[in-house]
């Protein structure tokens, strides 16, 4: 892979997250008052909208470098190489008329994210990074924070119906415990550009996916921040749990994490 495909790579992605925000946009505004939810599961939202997104990425690529593509709404096959999409993540916000939600892409080779792209609609905010160069708000530069107190963060704590309800409110337990402030949002690659920003301190989820986060693992371990995610949804394409933080928060959130109950 040479830098120069990755460069053209980039830029394709640049513009096509600006061309779908105008569909995304488009649906947002016409939302029927009326308007029933769509599940794909329990509490799992999908939008006409995310289909449309995919299939004009799907197209894109196609018609430009004709890359493997694997997205949540169509699948694919989970290739080493291949670009990855999330069209609208934060799906109950968007369905819901709530402006929090992204369009999220990463682009990896060999099981390695080289690029990803989160791009916030309503709000204008691109957030990208490729490997090694940093990661950028809006074309400047961002960062995480260096807040070493658990005590003093904000963190996000993520859930889906994929975690039993135990298990979710044992984590923000453990998470308030130890003194931070606990929000929910309903946009995992939100969280971590947003974490990347230094908007918040930590994110942690039980169960995401690798459209979900894989452009923001890489957004945050740019912004300077620590990333653990199990490598194994690589290649088996199984959901995995995240913790995602600023540099000298890992330790402490590890630690709340695993503490029991006294
Ligand atoms: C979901 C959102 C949510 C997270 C879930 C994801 P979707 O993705 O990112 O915040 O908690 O784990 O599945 O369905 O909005 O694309």
């Amino acid at each position: 892979m040479t830098d120069v495909n990755l460069t053209e790579r980039f830029e394709m992605a640049n513009a096509f997250v600006k061309d779908a925000a105008v569909v995304a946009l488009e649906a947002l505004a016409s939302r029927p008052k009326d308007w029933t939810p769509s599940f794909k599961g329990p509490q799992d939202y999908v939008t006409a909208t995310d289909m449309a997104v995919e299939k004009l990425f799907r197209e894109r690529v196609a018609a430009t470098f004709g890359d493997d593509v694997m997205g949540e709404e169509a699948g694919g096959e989970n290739n080493s190489t291949c670009w990855v999409i999330d069209p609208i993540d934060g799906t109950a916000n968007f369905a819901r008329g709530i402006p929090h939600f992204c369009i999220s892409i990463a682009y990896r080779v060999n099981f390695q994210t080289e690029l990803g792209l989160i791009y916030d609609i309503v709000h204008d905010e691109l957030y990208a990074a490729r490997r090694g160069e940093g990661a950028t708000l809006n074309g400047k530069p961002i960062a995480t924070t260096t807040l070493a107190d658990l005590g003093a963060a904000t963190v996000e704590v993520g859930w889906s119906p994929r975690v039993p309800v135990e298990q979710y409110l044992a984590a923000v337990g453990q998470v308030l415990q130890a003194g931070a402030n606990v929000k929910r949002t309903g946009s995992a690659a939100l969280c971590l550009a947003y974490l990347a920003a230094g908007r918040i301190d930590g994110y942690f989820e039980a169960s995401v996916f690798p459209w979900d986060v894989l452009a923001g693992t890489l957004i945050v371990e740019e912004a300077g921040g620590l990333v653990s995610y199990d490598p194994a949804v690589d290649t088996a394409l199984r959901n995995s749990p995240i913790m995602a933080t600023a540099p000298k928060l890992a330790a402490a959130m590890r630690q709340a994490l695993s503490s029991t109950k006294e």
